[in-house]
């Protein structure tokens, strides 16, 4: 017999079907043992009677979380035993045969619970458990969803998804990076990206005019509630356009994705308010304000632009310092001061940043296509010829050989995705996340290498004193 879901039980009253999940819970009535059987889409409910002594002994050893084959007759439940706040709650399945596939230990964690009240530590220890949870189920299906439907908005739109490399060179977008080092080129290092800024927009003099990636970011930053070190972005970039274009394009993907797969969600205002970043920090003191009307509605998203940043900004050594991205392009009345390095504090950016309910969920800007005005702006922070060269020489070899006007953003999909479900950490929507304090306590990462792993490497580790 073929095993079905428990969700299609109901559709096979009076029928015999086999159905194999993982025992959630177990009531034993003496003459009569009950099981919630649970798989991936829901629970069922089984009856071990006397009536059938082979599956009703069989039942009698299996404890919580077991996984189990359990054949049985569908059978409507008595009128007053029916539970209408479940799916599959005005039938049971009467067993006549219990396999078991798997027996289980007692959990370290409490499973049937929405778990904020287990500390983290064990939790994540656990993650495999701490997934089993209901409303971690639901995460990860709406995450699932959301890049589904994200990925069908910009195909519909002639986006092609294209992987750029994991293992590449450093890059400069504020964070530190996470480093490789090289076997084959002793004292080398290769970088994970923090984005992939400079390949989109090389894929963009490449003549893909419409890129996006659902693309893993690394960044050695202290976490928090809404910053893992590793996170994912839909990282999007398109050619011969401007910032309205990405804006308006942006815009229609959220508004469609949250009518489509979050319709009791109310978007406060359509089209989306635009704050200047002068104005945000005047009313809100944040570039990131909240401008809620109602804070303690649960179902309202209220988005905003918030635009026209500073480009730079004095480093903490004196010089100046990028606020948002290296590679954005001034607004156009600011590209002379850019280009005679005049008034520089007062130049603006073309960045873009989308705040939802007080959270940044994305960036972006409008790029310098040109190799003159992207020297300009390393040049302005100090960057040496050599270093300018060194680190950046192939974006300028690059914007040499003809490069579209381009620009593009990059939401970042954790952020959006646990405001959407409602969640305080963007850690309830990732599968394996790491710890507070950036440590994989199931795989117990990170930790050492061998002696012989470090000497290929080229690397000795100086323990501190
Ligand atoms: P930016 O650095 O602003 O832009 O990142 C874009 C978005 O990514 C999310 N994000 C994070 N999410 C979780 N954990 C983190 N540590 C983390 N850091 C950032 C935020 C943020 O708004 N290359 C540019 C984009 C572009 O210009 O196209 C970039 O990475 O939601």
């Amino acid at each position: 017999m073929k095993r079905i879901l428990t969700s299609e039980t109901p559709s096979q009253k009076g029928n015999k079907v086999k159905i194999s999940g993982w025992v959630e819970t177990r009531r034993d009535h003496g003459k009569i043992v009950f099981f919630d059987l649970r798989d991936r889409e829901g629970i069922v409910q089984t009856v071990f009677s006397s009536g059938e002594p082979a599956a009703y002994e069989a039942a009698q050893a299996v404890k919580s979380e077991w996984v189990v084959e359990i054949e049985g007759m569908v059978q409507e439940r008595p009128e007053k035993l029916k539970n209408p706040n479940l799916a599959t709650g005005a039938i049971e399945i009467s067993a006549t045969k219990l396999t078991v596939l798997g027996e289980a230990k007692t959990l370290p964690i409490p499973i049937d619970t929405d778990g904020y009240e287990i500390g983290e530590e064990a939790r994540l220890k656990y993650r495999y458990l701490d997934l089993r949870r209901k409303r971690l189920h639901q995460n990860i299906k709406a995450r699932n969803e959301v890049i589904h439907f994200i990925r069908e908005f910009l195909r519909k739109k002639d986006f092609i998804e294209i992987e750029t490399p994991i293992i590449t060179k450093s890059t400069p977008e504020g964070a530190r990076d996470y480093v490789i080092p090289s076997r084959l080129y002793p004292g080398k290092f290769y970088a994970l990206p923090q984005s992939p800024q400079q390949y989109k927009q090389l894929l963009q003099i490449a003549g893909f005019e419409r890129y996006f990636q659902i693309a893993r970011c690394f960044r050695d930053e202290d976490p928090r509630a809404d910053r893992q070190p590793e996170f994912t972005q839909l990282d999007l970039e398109m050619s011969f356009v401007e910032q309205e274009d990405v804006m308006a394009l942006t815009e229609e993907l959220l508004i469609d994705l949250v009518k489509t797969l979050y319709p009791k969600k109310e978007i406060q205002e359509i089209p989306f308010p635009r704050l200047t970043y002068q104005e945000a920090m005047a009313k809100y003191e944040t570039d990131r304000p909240d401008i809620r009307k109602d804070q303690k509605n649960p179902d309202l998203l209220a988005f905003c632009w918030v635009v026209d940043f500073p480009f730079f900004e004095k480093s903490e050594q004196g010089g100046w310092t990028f606020t948002h991205n290296p590679f954005s392009a001034p607004k156009p009345e600011y590209m002379q001061n850019l280009m005679e390095q005049k008034n520089i504090g007062t130049i603006l950016t073309t960045q873009y940043d989308i705040v939802l309910n007080g959270l940044e969920v994305g960036g972006g800007s409008i790029r310098n296509h040109t190799s003159e005005a992207l020297e300009k702006v390393f040049e302005i922070m100090g960057y040496k010829k050599e270093r300018i060269q060194e680190n950046f020489g192939h974006m300028l070899q690059a914007f040499s050989y003809g490069a579209p006007p381009h620009g593009g953003i990059a939401p970042g999909l954790d952020r959006l995705i646990s405001l959407l479900q409602g969640e305080p950490t963007i850690r309830e929507v990732i599968a394996f996340p790491k710890t507070g304090d950036s440590r994989d306590l199931m795989m117990n990462s990170p930790s050492e290498l061998a002696e012989n792993q470090l000497r290929e490497l080229h690397l000795r580790v100086q323990k501190e004193k």
